[in-house]
């Protein structure tokens, strides 16, 4: 497959220099947003798919798009219960290379993921793993609260805790990210270059691939904390 996906142009070129600041800030207060009633319908709808299934654990792939990685991950992780949360439905509802068996482990649903973390962390449920692939990176440089590390929900979804991996095609992107986890948690976390060598997990990863897009990476294990 060929692409031509643009390269990210950002007026960044290294971690923002606020970042450090806002995430005291982060660190430092509650987040007090009304969780939207749609999103306690989709949590619902999805806590009582994973019961059915008698699966013990769960893991979550946030801003899962078209779903595609929220199958894949079902199928490499056939003991648990896979559960992706986008908030376009026009992603969801797109189907593509639904090919092959599907496996029954896993439901993609519609909700804001900030409320999602948010009602996991009400209800205690801690996932195994914790996937972010390809978020929208948010390049500008006033845009920095909108990237997830940077965001009020992110002392929430480190408490949550397990095994977490963000990938992204903007080196500073990750780059950030493990800063912001180093300095709101016990753990150093790094940015690595992911070297993908097996099918690519999204239809994002594809297309940056066949771009000859670098992926970078920062995968981590952090225990629940329940407290953030
Ligand atoms: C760049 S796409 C990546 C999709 C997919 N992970 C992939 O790699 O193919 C980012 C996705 O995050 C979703 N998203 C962004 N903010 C979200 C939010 N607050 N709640 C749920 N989904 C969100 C978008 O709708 C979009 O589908």
């Amino acid at each position: 497959m060929h692409s031509n996906s643009r390269f990210i142009t950002s007026n960044q070129t290294g971690i923002h220099d606020q970042l450090h600041d806002l995430i005291q800030r982060r660190a430092a207060s509650d987040y007090l947003k009304p969780i939207a009633p749609s999103s306690r319908l989709a949590f619902n709808t999805a806590l009582v798919a994973w019961r059915e299934t008698h699966k013990s654990h769960i893991i979550i792939d946030a801003g899962c798009g078209v779903g595609l990685s929220t199958r894949r991950l079902a199928t490499l992780h056939p003991d648990h219960f896979v559960i992706g949360i986008d908030q376009s439905s026009h992603r969801l509802s797109r189907h593509v290379e639904w090919s092959g068996d599907s496996p029954d482990n896993f439901i993609t649903v519609r909700a804001d993921v900030v409320d999602f973390w948010r009602l996991l962390h009400e209800a205690a449920i801690y996932p195994s793993h914790q996937y972010l692939l390809y978020p929208n990176p948010w390049p500008k440089k006033h845009h920095l609260a909108r990237r997830w590390h940077a965001h009020p929900v992110f002392p929430t979804l480190l408490a949550l805790g397990g095994y977490i991996e963000c990938r992204s095609n903007w080196k500073i992107y990750v780059e950030e990210f493990a800063a912001a986890v180093t300095l709101m948690s016990s753990i150093t976390a790094r940015c690595e270059k992911f070297l993908s060598s097996s099918t690519p997990l999204t239809p994002f990863e594809e297309k940056y691939l066949a771009s000859g897009h670098e992926l970078w990476r920062c995968s981590l294990h952090l225990p629940a904390t329940g407290s953030h």
